[in-house]
Order: C-alpha cells, then sequence, then structure tokens
C-alpha cells in the first residue's frame, strides 16, 4: 500500500448536538466509557498526519478539560459544516500541506484501516474532492449522493432538502461525512458556500457541487465495498448512540473471544476499547469493564461486576455485584460478593475481602482478610491480619484524614472503630466492640469498651410473668 501523503486533519466538533437534547457536548456523549471524540482521535492516529484539529465551539471549555493533549480551533458561532471548515482553513493554509482530510466528529465506528485506504485510493486517482459514501436500505436523515445517468456524482443534497422530482428517485447512496481536499484547489470554493437551504446553514456538502460545476475531478470511496458500512454511521440521538455503542460493544466481546477469552451470555457483557484481557481468563456476564482494565490469566469475573481502572491478577476472582475503581488486586484474590473497592485500594496476594466490605486508598497485606462489613480507608494492613466483621477506620476528624496502620499477624475483633491516626502492632489482638482511639503495642490484647455488668432482674421483667 502506498503511504499516505503529508496532510493536516480537521475534526468537526463544535455543532450543538440539538437531537442529543442534551447540555452536554455531542462528541462528548460516552460509548462503552470513552467519549464519541475518543474514537475519531484514536482512528486518525495512524495516519500520522501533520497536524491534527478539532474544531470546537459549543461546549468549547468541556472538550479541551477532557482532552488537554490535542489541538482545537475555535468556531465561534455554529453556523454548519462547511463554516466550520472555512473557520478553520487558515490553520490548513499555514501547515503548507497538499491535502485536508476532514472528517465528522460524531462517526465513532469509523475504522483506522478505512480511512488509511481512502486517502491512499484517492491520492493516487489525483482527485481534488473526495468523499466517503456507502450504501444503505434505509438513508435516513444522511445526504444522498446525486449521480447523473452515467454514474458521474453531481452533488449531496441532505435529506431535508432532498426532493424525488428534483433529483430523482434515492438511489440509498449517502455521504458518511469524511472528505479529502485537494488544498489549492478547493480552498478558493470554501466562501463560495451558500446557506440557501432549509435549515439556513453553511453545508459543507455544497463543496461537491461547486467543485463538479468548476469542472474540478471528484473521486468517491464506497465504504461498503470494502465491507465496511458500519465504519460511516453517525450518532445524531440517543437512539444511534445507542446502536453504534453496542456494535463497537460486539465488537471488543467477539476480539476476546477470538483471543481465547471465555465470555459467558456475551450479548451482556460491556468492555470498552482500553480494557485488556488475557487469554484464560473468565467473565460471567452481565459485567461492565470500562476505562483501563487489566485482567489477567486465570481470572474469573462473576455476573453482575462494574469494574473501571483497575487490575486483577491471575487466579484471582471478583465475585457477583462487586464495583471496582482505580483499584489493584493481586495473585489470588477473592473479591466479594457485594465488595466495593474505591481508588487506591490494593491487595496483595492470596487477601480476601467479603461481602459489604469497602476500601479506599487502603493496601491489604498477604493472605489478610476483611469478610464482613468493614471500611478500610487510608489504611495500611500488614500480611496475615484478620479483620473482624464490623470493623471501621475512622479516618476523618472532619478537617483531615489520617493513616491506620495494622501490623502482620493482627486479629481485629468484629465491631472494633479504629480511631486514626493509630497503629496496632504485629500480633496484636484487639478485643471485639473496642473504640480504639491509642496505638496498641506489638503482641498485646487491647480491649477498650464498657465493662459488663450484670444485675438481678425484678420479677414482672422475668420471662413468663
Ligand atoms: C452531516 C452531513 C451529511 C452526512 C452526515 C454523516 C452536512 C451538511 N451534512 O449531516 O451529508 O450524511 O453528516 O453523518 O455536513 N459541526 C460543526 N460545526 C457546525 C455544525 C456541525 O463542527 O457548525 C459538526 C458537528 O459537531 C458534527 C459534524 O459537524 O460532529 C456533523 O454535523 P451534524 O449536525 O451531525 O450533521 P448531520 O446532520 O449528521
Ligand atoms: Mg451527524
Amino acid at each position: 500500500m502506498q503511504t499516505v501523503q503529508a496532510l493536516s486533519v480537521l475534526v468537526l466538533a463544535a455543532g450543538k448536538g440539538t437531537r442529543m437534547h442534551s447540555d452536554k457536548p455531542k462528541v462528548l456523549h460516552t460509548l462503552l466509557g470513552e467519549p464519541m471524540l475518543w474514537y475519531v482521535l484514536e482512528a486518525l492516529r495512524p495516519l500520522a498526519a501533520e497536524g491534527t484539529y478539532a474544531i470546537i465551539g459549543h461546549g468549547a471549555d468541556l472538550v479541551r478539560k477532557q482532552f488537554p493533549d490535542e489541538r482545537f480551533i475555535l468556531q465561534k458561532e455554529q453556523l454548519g459544516t462547511g463554516h466550520a471548515v472555512l473557520s478553520a482553513w487558515p490553520e490548513v493554509l499555514a501547515a503548507n500541506v497538499q491535502w485536508c482530510l476532514v472528517i465528522n466528529g460524531d462517526t465513532p465506528l469509523i475504522d483506522g484501516v478505512m480511512l488509511e485506504r481512502f486517502c491512499t485510493a484517492m491520492m493516487h486517482d489525483e482527485v481534488d474532492l473526495a468523499f466517503v459514501s456507502t450504501t444503505l436500505e434505509d438513508p435516513s436523515s444522511y445526504g444522498r449522493v446525486i449521480r447523473d445517468g452515467s454514474g458521474l456524482v453531481r452533488g449531496i443534497v441532505e435529506a431535508k432538502d432532498f426532493d424525488p422530482k428534483r433529483h430523482g428517485e434515492p438511489s440509498g447512496e449517502i455521504n458518511a461525512g469524511i472528505y479529502l481536499l485537494r488544498v489549492e484547489t478547493l480552498g478558493p470554493l470554501l466562501s463560495k458556500i451558500s446557506a440557501d437551504n432549509k435549515q439556513g446553514e453553511y453545508y459543507l456538502t455544497d463543496l461537491v457541487d461547486l467543485a463538479v460545476r468548476d469542472g474540478l475531478r471528484v473521486g468517491t470511496f464506497n465504504a461498503g465495498d470494502v465491507g465496511d458500512s458500519l465504519s460511516c454511521m453517525g450518532v445524531n440521538s440517543p437512539l444511534e448512540l445507542a446502536d453504534s455503542e453496542d456494535v463497537l460493544r460486539r465488537r471488543a466481546v467477539q476480539a476476546l473471544q477470538r483471543g481465547g477469552v471465555t465470555i459467558h451470555l456475551p450479548d451482556t457483557v460491556s468492555i470498552g476499547p482500553r480494557v485488556l484481557v488475557e487469554p484464560g481468563a473468565e467473565i460471567f456476564g452481565p459485567c461492565e469493564l470500562y476505562g483501563a482494565v487489566h485482567i489477567c490469566r486465570g481470572a474469573v469475573l462473576e455476573s453482575h461486576t462494574w469494574i473501571k481502572n483497575a487490575r486483577i491478577g491471575s487466579g484471582s476472582v471478583v465475585r457477583s455485584f462487586s464495583h471496582l475503581e482505580g483499584a489493584t488486586v493481586g495473585e489470588g484474590c477473592i473479591v466479594g460478593p457485594y465488595a466495593r473497592l474505591r481508588p487506591d485500594a490494593v491487595l496483595e496476594t492470596g487477601a480476601r475481602i467479603g461481602n459489604f466490605v469497602e476500601m479506599k486508598k487502603a493496601r491489604l497485606g498477604k493472605n489478610a482478610k476483611a469478610s464482613h462489613l468493614t471500611y478500610l480507608g487510608d489504611a495500611e494492613v500488614g500480611e496475615d491480619v484478620n479483620i473482624g466483621a464490623g470493623t471501621i477506620t475512622c479516618n476523618y476528624d472532619g478537617k483531615r484524614k489520617h493513616l491506620t496502620e495494622i501490623g502482620p499477624r493482627a486479629f481485629i475483633g468484629s465491631n472494633t472503630a479504629l480511631v486514626a491516626p493509630v497503629r496496632i502492632g504485629a500480633d496484636a489482638l484487639v478485643g471485639a466492640g473496642s473504640v480504639i482511639t491509642k496505638d496498641v503495642p506489638d503482641a498485646s490484647l487491647a480491649v477498650a469498651r464498657g465493662k459488663q455488668r450484670c444485675f438481678a432482674r425484678r420479677k414482672s421483667e422475668e420471662p413468663g410473668v
């Protein structure tokens, strides 16, 4: 394959996304935990363009914040896709490149290989303007491609402006919103786009008609011909978002299955694009994995687990209804059922967390256990420690968080409150129901609770009286 020549890329991401009925910029709506724009930018990476700019407008600051490393151009008023490209054109000219690839930011299914094939083929054909099309049974709200009797492209007509009497019966061929422009010949046409249409917008698609009239070379690349119509799906509404998300979900699940991961009830498993699951792991649906997740060989995720930005070591089991975010689970651990691991929860090899146990910024040493109803926050727990049911690290004094340290092999009796900062020594034993406010030395027994007292009952209180 020929290499793609130097080009600039413009991602159109400034629109209001009115049909989403949401204040959030459309390109920040997420699919499998990643914003829509993330998918488009990822697909563009292999092209290694001279400069890739996202054109932003509506909610611009929110978009910038979410993508701090990207380059942006502001389209102050969102007057249409043609206006968006015109606003960014000075940057394209400054880059001194021959080509400009323009892509809608609302096409999260786009595939990098397809983009590369499109650019290479069209550059080879020496077009002035080219765009990706595909043929659909229902062209719905997509722009429709108009060809003359000999099959030559005449233009693109937006769905709202389409009139069969003027434009002929729809062929089903639609515009995917991906264009390659030869900077020298197409640039001058941008300012000729008018807003004389049903929506009163400057349509980028009018460039096709303008180019044809000027006798320029217009090419099309039918994604259906390379078996990739899905790549062209645009997202304009919550329903389309869900449809695209499901396509991505199926792709991810099937890729893992092909790679040797056993997935039960695969239709109920959601896996984000940055999730890595090693062969030999086993996942029971329904289950959701998002962000930078790494599941090692031999790990088992039972149903109804939700995991984000976490690592699960080999041979570990995450039992049903557990919720993990930002946690690191070592090898051979057991988590749950009904466990909650919050950011910076760390389980070392063989550690166990049982039902209704919450951990945050806490480390549980090798083979240590907290089996029931416990909160471990800002804590360092040594190896082989046993934490009894109902233990709470009281880490917050209303102003600041404090550390609880528990030495190796210590035994914390049930219903104990450890008021931080506090240290329980190695091999120490804390009596059930204690409120520990002072350090407990190594190998000692600490009991801090009211002494039990018994009184004779009055006759009327005796059972059966
Ligand atoms: C557009 C195309 C249509 C094509 C479809 C493919 C036009 C006029 N129509 O329609 O032919 O079939 O995409 O999905 O281009 N945007 C800006 N600034 C603006 C307006 C829009 O940056 O002023 C951005 C949007 O954020 C979006 C993209 O451009 O990412 C496309 O805009 P959208 O309103 O979704 O156009 P469609 O109606 O989908
Ligand atoms: Mg769209």
